[in-house]
């Protein structure tokens, strides 16, 4: 948008582009005179459906829109404008107080405000200035928004580097471990899948089955990779592996969620499994 937080706060209120719509050209004459006095610009419509074109193809921030008109009345506008426009603040001016249209079609059409039309336009000034107060808080809020969701894709993009560095100091120990920790990583999701689990969960699912081995880091190289079938000894030391992968990733609070995971991969439905079955001995 043209105007700036800056710019409100210097009260530069040409920064705003005003639409005044209704078919008595006698009113959109006085309204263009006093808000000029009052350093705003405004184009004036005095045909409904010019003005809903208008804001098709201009971007406005606000409409000052007279209720009832031929060949349409004010509410049939915003129900056209809503169409395609949701954020346009628009104040219905009303020849009388009796003259509005009822609160339901109000708030449905999410007008943000009416007012009376009368000689000296005081009340609707005002208006028009919280109008302009309330569209900046608004901007601020999706610049904010913006700021929050650009500063989450740094850090998901930081995450995923983070694992993709910790997989290659893994893998330098165990090249076996890469194949087997990327199909553990796609068939778990793949079944998570099947389960209909949230995103958040198939994503907890695919980062433990690339890291539930970390914990081999820890066990000497020679079992490792020994060719031939462990002693009794090795074996008992490649079962602290889970144990490990645990320790090792508990100190960084993105692997929080996969702690499960790695401490648990080598369970069983009954506990006999390890670590469980491993920690009785
Ligand atoms: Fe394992």
């Amino acid at each position: 948008m043209r105007h700036s937080k800056k710019s409100t706060e210097n009260n530069d209120s040409n920064n705003y582009k005003i639409i005044a719509v209704d078919d008595e050209i006698g009113i959109i004459d006085s309204l263009s005179i006093f808000l000029k006095h009052s350093g705003y610009t405004l184009v004036g419509c005095t045909n409904p459906y010019e003005a809903i074109e208008k804001v098709k193809t201009e971007q406005f921030d606000l409409m000052l829109l007279d209720y009832i008109m031929s060949p349409i009345h004010g509410d049939t506008v915003v129900e056209e404008i809503r169409k395609f426009n949701k954020e346009l603040y628009i104040i219905l001016l009303t020849g009388h107080k009796d003259l509005v249209p009822p609160l339901e079609t109000i708030k449905k059409l999410s007008i943000q405000a009416y007012c009376e039309k009368e000689d000296k336009f005081d009340q609707l000034l005002l208006l028009i200035e919280s109008a302009f107060k309330s569209i900046d808080q608004v901007k601020t809020i999706k610049d904010m928004n913006e700021e929050l969701r650009r500063s989450n894709e740094k850090l998901e993009k930081a995450y995923l580097e983070t694992i993709e560095t910790l997989r290659y100091t893994v893998e330098a120990k165990d090249s076996y471990t890469r194949g087997h920790s990327d199909r553990v990583s796609a068939y778990s999701v793949l079944i998570g899948n099947e389960l209909n689990l949230y995103d958040k969960d198939l994503r907890v699912l695919k980062v433990g089955g690339l890291f539930h081995d970390i914990g081999k880091i820890g066990i000497s190289e020679t079992i490792l990779t020994k060719p031939s079938k462990l002693t009794d000894e090795e074996y008992y030391e490649i079962k602290k592996h889970p144990a490990i992968g645990k320790q090792i990733i508990s100190n960084a609070s993105i692997f929080r969620d996969i702690i499960p995971i790695v401490y648990s991969h080598h369970e069983r439905y009954d506990g006999t499994g390890y670590p469980e079955r491993f920690k009785r001995r």
